[in-house]
């Protein structure tokens, strides 16, 4: 019995750093990390590929594509071409998945 517990003990006492790590990172950052990162910053406004996203929600775009509201960004992350038919932004497999697609936005909130 004493055995047990105390393995219990010590399984807990390591999950937990690895749990806390995995809770600090929205669902949406790992995506933009694996997917958006390469063209665009996140934290800054520089220009990498694309423009940088710091503060992206909800003001104009540089794409001229409007207001980045929470539909224009929905819009544009599901097929960047529909609404600007010259752009190099790609379309992405994982974007034509709408809860994957508003992971990212709830991310881009945070920036
Ligand atoms: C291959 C490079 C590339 C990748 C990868 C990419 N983008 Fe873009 N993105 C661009 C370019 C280039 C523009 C500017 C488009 C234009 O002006 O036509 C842009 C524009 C944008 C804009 C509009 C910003 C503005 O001010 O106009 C948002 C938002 C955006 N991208 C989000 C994302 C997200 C989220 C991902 C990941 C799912 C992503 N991008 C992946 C190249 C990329």
């Amino acid at each position: 019995m004493m055995r047990i517990s105390l393995l219990a003990l010590i399984m807990t006492a390591f999950a937990m750093p690895l749990y806390a790590q995995a809770a600090d990172e929205l669902p949406g950052e790992k995506i933009f990390n694996s997917r958006c990162k390469v063209c665009h910053n996140a934290m800054t406004n520089q220009r990498k590929i694309g423009p940088g996203l710091q503060e992206v929600f909800g003001r104009e775009s540089e794409s001229g594509i409007g207001m980045l509201t929470e539909e224009r960004l929905h819009q544009w992350l599901e097929n960047p071409k529909a609404l600007k038919p010259k752009t190099r932004m790609p379309k992405y497999g994982p974007m034509q998945d709408p809860i994957k697609r508003q992971a990212v936005i709830d991310y881009l909130k945070t920036l």
